[in-house]
């Protein structure tokens, strides 16, 4: 989608839809100056637009230029949110969607808050509400989501137009990461992912190196290697790197992102349905990985980061590996397989004993790790964990703030020592399943055994995937995380500023 800003009267503008989100108090106060600009039918609809954005109201306008006026109530003026911005958007995004609308105007509305943040939002709940995956769909038609979208602002200086590219970059970087997760298992097995993510690289100017199996099996990544036994497909170890020469930091902050392409369980097989069936969203942690790195990228941010992601599919073939394995893991420990369904703290251990050798400023990983945080949180909120590093507190609530900010909301969890006493294994250093209690926990407690510098894992196995839509997102991935990264990301740059 094109966006541009303009600072022509709404009147004016030549397009097949205009966007209007407006506070509660504008629709009290009658609606006068948007009668003018577009005639009695904005009086006569008065009474029919709600406040608090729960309806759309549709005009087609007796003045003007655009085609047709979408009215969406913001609720009280003083209660405003990015949130209620970005659902205001995406409501209109759905009415643009169903009238075929090409051209689409914002009209920005002024709030208490900054221009540039409230043109953010509302572009990033457009362009999120707009997408659709249509790659298979024999019958799609192109140009069924807006071509274009023109941000309108009486706002004279630069402002308005920084904050809607961001949203832009940002919001197109989540469709990245969703059609990742939505594309078909058998188009993302490890090494069709990695090229996948080459792609992205070139498209937005981060580097990408790939490993390939025999390079795993040097490195000693003995976790992937296990999980891989099953399959067919040889598994990939992608290196993503960011590194401006402004960066403000010089040791790395690291992004890792688990890969399991497809998880059937292994031979701890999984039940199809409710379970198997949506497990292609499996890669959703390192579909958010890239798509962070391509905001990283595309907003210049002034850090230096590196994304890592361990890539297999999860099968029960032949060779496959079974309970009672156990497996010596990069970092040297071992590790008594009991479920070959925890895979994912299996391929992310090595990934995050490899992270240690570039002496991180700190690790955020983000994984689709257990269905036990989902039981926890529900399907909208990730499980964040951290250990108990210096400054842990403070990152915990700094990404707690990025998530309320972005609209990627996370919740932490505790990761008292008592969880350890789970993973104790007779025979191995540790044993890769803790049991039902405390199952998002001791998950996270496993892989802390792997980390030796500070880390957040983020637990996203209820928001990266959805089997109905809701608010700006559509069934499928969510792209969940993309948000969550870049915005706690900003938050360092601004702090080393
Ligand atoms: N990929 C799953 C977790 C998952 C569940 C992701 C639901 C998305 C939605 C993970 O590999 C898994 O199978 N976890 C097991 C762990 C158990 C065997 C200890 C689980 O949660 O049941
Ligand atoms: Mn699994
Ligand atoms: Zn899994």
């Amino acid at each position: 989608m094109k966006v541009s800003v303009s600072t022509i009267t709404i009147s004016e503008l030549d397009v097949d839809l205009l966007f209007i989100p407006i506070s509660k108090e504008v629709i009290e106060g009658g609606l006068e100056d948007l009668a003018e600009a577009f005639g009695p039918c904005v009086e006569k609809a008065r009474g029919d637009i709600r406040g608090d954005g729960s309806n759309a109201t549709v005009l087609y306008p007796e003045k003007g230029t655009a085609k047709r006026i979408v009215l969406v109530g913001l609720g009280e003026s003083g209660k405003i949110s990015f949130e209620k911005l970005r659902l205001a958007a995406a409501k209109g995004a759905t009415v643009a969607y169903d009238v075929k609308a090409e051209t689409v105007g914002i009209a920005i509305p002024s709030l208490d808050l900054d221009g540039d943040d409230t043109a953010q939002a509302l572009v990033e709940g457009f362009v999120l509400g707009s997408y659709r995956f249509t790659k298979y769909r024999t019958n799609a038609q192109p140009g069924e989501s807006a071509q274009r979208l023109v941000i309108q602002t009486t706002d004279q200086d630069k402002q308005v137009r920084r904050g809607a590219d961001r949203g832009r970059i940002i919001a197109e970087a989540v469709c990245t990461a969703r059609d990742l997760v939505n594309v078909s298992p058998d188009e993302k097995t490890p090494v069709l992912l990695s090229k996948a993510i080459e792609k992205t690289g070139k498209k937005s100017g981060f580097e990408v190196s790939v490993w390939d199996k025999a390079l795993i099996e040097e490195e000693g990544m003995g976790g992937l290697l296990a999980v891989n036994r099953g399959s067919i497909e040889p598994p990939t170890f992608s290196v993503l790197e960011w590194r401006p020469e402004n960066a403000r930091n010089s040791r790395p902050i690291i992004l890792v992102g688990k890969g399991v392409t497809f998880d059937t369980g292994g031979l701890s097989l999984k039940p199809t349905k409710g379970s198997m069936d949506s497990m292609k969203c499996d890669m959703a942690g390192a579909a958010a990985v890239v798509g962070a790195m391509e905001a990283i990228a595309k907003l210049e941010m002034p850090l230096y980061v590196i994304g890592l992601i361990p890539a297999t599919d999860n099968r029960p073939g032949e060779n496959a590996y079974v309970p009672g394995d156990v497996v010596k893991m990069h970092s040297g420990k071992t590790v008594e397989v009991l479920n070959t369904d925890a895979e994912g703290r299996m391929i992310l251990a090595d990934a995050l004993s490899y992270a240690s050798s570039f002496y991180p400023e700190q690790v955020i990983e983000l994984s689709t790790l257990t269905g036990a945080a989902v039981v926890a949180l529900g399907d909208f909120v990730a499980a964040i964990m951290t250990n108990a590093e210096e400054g842990s507190e403070e990152r915990l609530s700094e990404m707690v703030a990025a998530g309320s900010e972005s609209g990627d909301r996370v919740h932490p969890l505790p990761m008292f020592d008592e969880y350890n006493e789970q993973l104790k294994s007779t025979v191995a250093d540790l044993k890769n399943v803790g049991g039902r209690e405390g199952g998002a926990i001791t998950a996270a407690k496993f892989l802390e055994h792997f980390v030796d510098y500070p880390w957040i894992h983020v637990d996203i196995a209820g928001p990266a995937f959805w089997d109905s839509g809701k608010g700006y997102s559509q069934a499928g991935g969510t792209g969940f995380g993309v948000r969550l990264v870049t915005r706690y990301l900003q938050q360092i740059s601004e702090k080393k500023r």
